[in-house]
């Protein structure tokens, strides 16, 4: 199944092409392409080249440290997270490396890092879908996660499955229909919420 975004300007394949399913086929990740995509992960900018991200990560054919994984989603995203074969957790560390002060662009880097992950997963022909909805404290205390790093949101990731394996209402989200805000209410010139002209309709 294809989700292509409908964009108002042309922009690469990968991007229009990138949604995020919940039909995961249980076809295994291989282990060269998990690797390529923590590589693209890594090769993320960051602020003063720190690096805040961690990955803990999970696959099915270790069914113990799976289910330990899938047990720190919340009940929603277990309905449907249970069928990707490949689960992941980023972790952002808060404070800096250099001098121990807090990093207020932590969670961005960590976002940077899992587009990396993200865009390179399209290009192997894998799909991802990202969860917020995550046991913090329960992260915490599975993976003893240090004070200084939070755990940010967990990350299914696999080949497509089959529509017919979800449940009536989850199969009517995946096949709702993507929006967007148009460009003109988020990009600004000269004054907060004023569209600057080139996105003007
Ligand atoms: C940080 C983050 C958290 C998200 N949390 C959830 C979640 O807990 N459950 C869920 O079903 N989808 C979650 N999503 C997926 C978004 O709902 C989805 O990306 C958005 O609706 C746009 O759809 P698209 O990715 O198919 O374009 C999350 C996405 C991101 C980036």
């Amino acid at each position: 199944m294809k989700k292509p975004a409908r964009t108002n300007h042309q922009i690469h394949d990968l991007l229009t092409h990138r949604w995020s399913p919940r039909a995961f086929s249980d076809r295994m990740v291989e282990e060269k392409k998990i690797l390529a995509m923590l590589e693209a992960a890594r090769w993320a900018p960051s602020s003063f080249n720190e690096q805040p991200w961690s990955f803990i990560i999970a696959t099915k054919d270790n069914p113990e440290e799976y289910e330990r994984l899938l047990n720190c989603l919340t009940e929603g995203n277990i309905r449907w997270a249970k069928f990707a074969p490949l689960l992941m957790i980023s972790v952002a560390k808060l404070i800096f490396e250099r001098d121990g002060k807090p990093n207020r662009h932590a969670f961005h880097d960590v976002g940077l890092a899992v587009g990396n992950l993200v865009i390179q997963a399209r290009h192997l022909g894998l799909h991802v879908h990202q969860m917020a909805g995550i046991h913090v404290d329960k992260i915490r205390e599975t993976y003893k996660v240090p004070e200084t790093h939070e755990p940010v949101a967990a990350i299914a990731i696999g080949y497509y499955g089959e529509l017919d394996q979800l449940t009536e209402d989850l199969r009517k989200r995946e096949l709702a229909e993507r929006a967007r805000k148009p460009l003109e209410q988020f990009v600004f010139s000269g004054q907060w919420d004023r569209p600057h002209d080139l996105v003007k309709k």
